[in-house]
């Protein structure tokens, strides 16, 4: 079974839809640790619920840097093999994503490459959206590399923006579109079914 690791860095509710479908036995892959940049972040209360061990490296107490070394001696040292992105705010290293290369991912509320990259990230993605006047946005799960939210689609779900939607309707429809998303994503990683070429991602058919 697949060890993973999911780090958050709020509210965690893309974190309670993979524990509602590890519970309902929907994915077939065991979070073994969570952890935060965020000390109160809600995302670890949820976790020990589930008895997940947690740990958490503040922003205001720890530079990007030693965040990401103590996080990697972390998923090391616990044989993490998926380290899931659920909303996590700090930038990783490089050292993190070498050594986990094609073994992250991430969900991002947009369908990428819209309203993307640096500093779209929380409300901004939607208030940018709503400002540009799109008619669909939506969301993303993608694998991790370098830059900022440029790694390989994995999946995606189209989210209709309608004339009255505001920058918080419209982060609340796409939410929702989220949780099913990720699950859907981590599900497909945990069955061995994604073929990375280039930039494309290819969907193996279930056997
Ligand atoms: C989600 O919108 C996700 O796409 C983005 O951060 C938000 C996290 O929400 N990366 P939650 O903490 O999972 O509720």
């Amino acid at each position: 079974m697949l060890k993973i690791g999911v780090l958050v860095s709020g509210n965690g509710s893309n974190l309670q839809s993979l524990l509602d479908n590890i519970d309902n036995g929907n994915i077939d892959g065991e979070i073994c640790v969570v952890i935060s940049d965020k000390s109160g972040a809600y995302g670890l209360e949820r976790a020990q619920k589930y008895g997940i061990p947690t740990f958490s490296f503040d922003r205001n107490k720890y530079s990007n840097g030693e965040i990401n070394k103590r996080i990697l001696k972390l998923l090391k040292d616990m044989d993490i093999s998926l380290v899931v992105l659920a909303g996590f705010l700090s930038i990783l290293s490089p050292e993190m994503i070498n050594e986990y290369k094609n073994a992250i991912i991430n969900i991002h509320p947009s369908l990428i490459p819209s309203f993307c990259g640096p500093g779209f990230y929380g409300i901004k993605v939607h208030e940018n959206a709503i400002k540009y006047g799109v008619k669909v946005s939506g969301c993303t799960v993608h694998y991790v590399d370098e830059g900022t939210d440029t790694g390989p689609i994995i999946l995606q779900s189209p989210v209709e923006v309608s004339d009255y939607d505001t920058p918080e309707s419209l982060q609340k429809k796409i939410l929702k579109h989220e949780h099913i998303l990720l699950p859907k994503a981590v599900k497909l990683i945990c069955e061995g079914r994604l073929r990375i070429v280039g930039r494309k991602v290819y969907i193996d058919e279930e056997v």
